[in-house]
């Protein structure tokens, strides 16, 4: 029953997630999910968790959806990221057998487990002690190999020692320079920060400069301590539902149809790079949420819609109503370039004590080798 659904899952991922090796689908068939799900999850919908015995468990577990395992105060704080999510990360982490990699958020440790079934020797670090025990004790009991669980706060990495791989699989601002020294210049595939969202990006040093090459959208939860601080190029921090006031129409729609969710998340990162008060902002009924630009009060700005309209709303309307239309115009202009196509190279900022590498510098007109023709939802972790 677990082997046909595991089945299923990997002929969805093959179909998904460019860049699908063999050796991936292997490992997506073989490590069997619930038994890193075993202490349940919450409902997506709703309240309540899924447990083992619940006769839609399986169901769920074998869905590519994200599942959260553990909230503090109503707010996801650990999960088992979306399948085609990870699939993406470690199609694009490139790993090989015999490489060791760090894992930055173990998490339930199921994608540590996947790492190991490829071949990799994994050390996986959660800043929750509760959690990074479960994971090791799933990692037993799931008889995987080749996979060490730390806790402690993974920004210092695994301070002495070498490794070919770093995955971050928990949102972050930057990078951190133990990493990319750990690594002898990476890759590292981490979410980072960009307009209030995480997209996925390959972050390496070439030719002594860092350099960062997004490889998909993403949705990702928060990390703790400094890979999370505050830097100079931030984004405002997300608008939560109910933050901006009602908006009125700024103006008119300029697309029918309105652009799919993979070019309104290329519009979305260009706006990101193009402005600095680009973010996300929570709207009733629409799951993945709207770009916005807003204001330096946090209360208005604009909002643009994916069929192009601008809605705007606060003291600022005219002047952020103004800017979403000049950000649509640029975009169109430039040949609407996607989010693959960028290159941003990193700057130090964060904590002075505990600095990390942002992307800052971005240019348009590269291709990656992962250009994709489908992405998975922006649902993330
Ligand atoms: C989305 S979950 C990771 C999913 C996991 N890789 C899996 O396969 O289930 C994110 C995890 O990152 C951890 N985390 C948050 N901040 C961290 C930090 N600074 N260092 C290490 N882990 C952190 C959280 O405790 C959480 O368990």
């Amino acid at each position: 029953m677990s082997a046909d659904a595991r089945a299923r899952l990997v002929a969805e991922l093959r179909e998904q997630v460019p860049g699908m090796s063999p050796a991936l689908e292997k490992a997506f068939a073989a490590v069997p999910r619930e038994v890193f799900l075993a202490g349940g999850f919450h409902r997506r919908e709703g309240r309540g968790r899924v447990a083992p015995g619940d006769k839609d468990f399986l169901g769920l577990v074998y869905t590519d959806d994200a599942l959260v395992t553990k909230k503090r105060g109503g707010v996801p704080v650990s999960s088992s990221s979306q399948p085609s999510l990870m699939a993406t990360m470690i199609a694009a982490l490139d790993v090989e057998p015999g490489m060791r990699v760090l894992e930055i958020g173990a998490g339930t440790g199921y994608n540590a487990a996947l790492l190991a079934a490829m071949g990799a020797e994994v050390v996986s670090i959660d800043v929750q002690a509760d959690v990074a025990h479960r994971a090791a004790v799933a990692l037993e009991q799931a008889g995987v190999r080749g996979v060490t669980v730390r806790a402690g706060d993974g920004y210092e990495g695994v301070r002495g020692e070498h490794v070919d791989r770093v995955i971050v699989t928990v949102g972050v601002a930057g990078v951190s320079p133990h990493w990319l020294a750990q690594s002898r210049g990476g890759p590292i595939v981490a979410p980072v920060r960009h307009a209030g969202t995480n997209p996925v990006m390959v972050v390496r040093t070439e030719a002594g400069e860092h350099v960062a090459e997004p490889v998909c959208s993403a949705g990702f939860m928060t990390a703790s301590g400094p890979l999370t601080a505050h830097h100079p190029w931030a984004h405002p921090d997300p608008a939560a539902r109910g933050e901006l006031p009602p908006l009125d129409p700024a103006g008119p729609p300029r697309w029918d149809p309105p652009l799919g969710l993979v070019a309104y998340r290329d519009l979305w990162f260009a706006a990101g790079v193009w402005h600095r008060r680009a973010t996300f902002a929570a709207v009733p009924g629409v799951p993945f949420g709207r770009l916005a630009l807003l204001d330096e009060h946090r209360s208005g700005g604009a909002v643009i819609e994916p069929d192009g309209r601008v809605l705007a709303g606060g003291e600022d309307a005219a002047r952020y109503a103004g800017d979403a239309v000049a950000l649509l115009n640029r975009w169109e202009a430039a040949g609407r370039p996607e989010l693959t196509a960028w290159q941003g190279t990193l700057s130090l900022g964060g904590e002075p004590a505990a600095p990390i590498f942002v992307p800052v510098d971005w240019s348009a007109g590269h291709q990656t080798p992962l250009r994709r023709s489908r992405q998975p939802r922006p649902s993330g972790s």
